[in-house]
């Protein structure tokens, strides 16, 4: 297949773009590059041997989807991944995440269908689940619209988007991938996560502890009804979601279809603190803070609907990711600016 990639260069689009040339796909990268670098394109060419074309733009512009598909098409399928992802940011600017990531499925898939592309993949998250109960989430669990943050209700909102036009495109096969909470690098370390400024989330904050670019983790929360009393979730490799998306494409068939990427298997704050102490081989400073607002206790997945219909699942562990992260962050203290 040959394979437009919107938001190829950001973490995880680098990572799938790996994946497809592995399987034998020819990929196109489009990437505004407002939260990566023109290098993670290049670290894809070097790990693969392929080329590897980047257009540089606005995947929400449809003259920019246009001239993608004008300079580097036919497309079988698009990969779409262009979105603004930080939780706490969205509440701060629900206009620009709801607009971004919105429109840029709208223009994907205006140009898309016109031009007659056979398979639309979108990038969603476990968060569209909204009920505790329902735990280990299976895709038939509760979703809502009615979320902690503008960032998870847009994920939300694109999913009914893509049912609508699935339903009036028979031809089409569109599919939903909830990924849970995605982690780890390339073995190679030439790609990883490399988000700009503080950190948000668990791993790299860890990682930017642990080359000494930030003086301590802060764990947020201790006091949850969980066994060591900090957060669980369900981390899953970066290269194994990269996989699914694969195993997602050639699988496909027409009409709307969701999928959990995740390995089923609940990690705490504390136990991936522990893991990625051993890959580094040493204590790393940490403090219990407040609980951080809009956080659950728990969240992970019943991965056994991909695993059934898309012959995929999740091999690496938690161990693995700690040690592909650390290979990364430690050959690349300072991310893509390294180079
Ligand atoms: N945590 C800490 N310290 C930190 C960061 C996180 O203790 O510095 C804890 C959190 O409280 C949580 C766990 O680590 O228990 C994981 O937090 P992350 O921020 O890494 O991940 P989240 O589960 O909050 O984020 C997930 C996805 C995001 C998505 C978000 C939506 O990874 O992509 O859900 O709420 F945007």
């Amino acid at each position: 297949m040959r394979v437009l990639l919107a938001g190829g260069a950001g973490y995880i689009g680098a990572h799938v773009a790996v994946a497809l040339i592995e399987s034998g796909h020819e990929v196109v990268l489009l990437d505004d590059l407002s939260n990566t670098s023109a290098v993670a394109a290049e670290r894809v060419s070097v790990i693969t041997g392929a080329p590897v074309p980047l257009v540089v733009g606005d995947a929400s512009v449809d003259a920019v989807v246009e001239a993608a598909f004008d300079e580097h098409g036919p497309f079988d399928a698009i990969v779409h991944l262009a979105a603004y992802k930080a939780v706490g940011e969205s509440l701060q600017k629900p206009l620009d995440y709801y607009a971004n990531n919105l429109d840029t499925t709208f223009a994907l898939l205006r140009t898309g269908i016109a031009r007659g592309i056979r398979s639309f993949l979108f990038s969603s998250t476990g968060t569209v689940y909204s009920d505790p109960a329902d735990l280990p989430f299976t895709e038939e669990s509760t979703t809502s619209i009615d979320l902690s943050n503008a960032y998870s209700k847009s994920k939300r909102m694109n999913e009914v988007v893509l049912a609508d036009v699935a339903r009036v495109n028979p031809e089409l096969d569109v599919t939903v991938l909830r990924y849970f909470n995605p982690v780890g690098a390339h073995e190679s370390g030439l790609i990883g996560e490399d988000p700009s400024g503080i950190p948000n989330n668990l791993m790299p904050f860890v990682q930017r502890v642990a080359v000494g670019a930030l003086e301590e983790i802060g764990i947020f929360g201790d006091d949850y009804d969980t066994p060591d009393g900090t957060g669980l979730r369900d981390y899953i490799h970066v290269v194994d979601l990269a996989v699914g998306h694969v195993k997602a494409l050639e699988q496909g068939a027409p009409g709307y279809d969701v999928f959990n990427l995740g390995t089923g298997r609940p990690v705490s704050v504390r136990e991936l603190i522990a893991s990625f102490e051993k890959a580094v081989g040493r204590e790393l400073p940490s403090r219990v803070l407040p609980r951080r607002p809009g956080d659950v206790a728990a969240t992970y997945c019943d991965p056994a609907k991909a695993q059934r219909k898309l012959g995929w699942t999740a091999e690496r562990t938690i161990d693995d990711a700690s040690r592909d992260a650390w290979n990364w962050q430690s050959k690349n203290p300072q991310g893509f600016q390294t180079a």
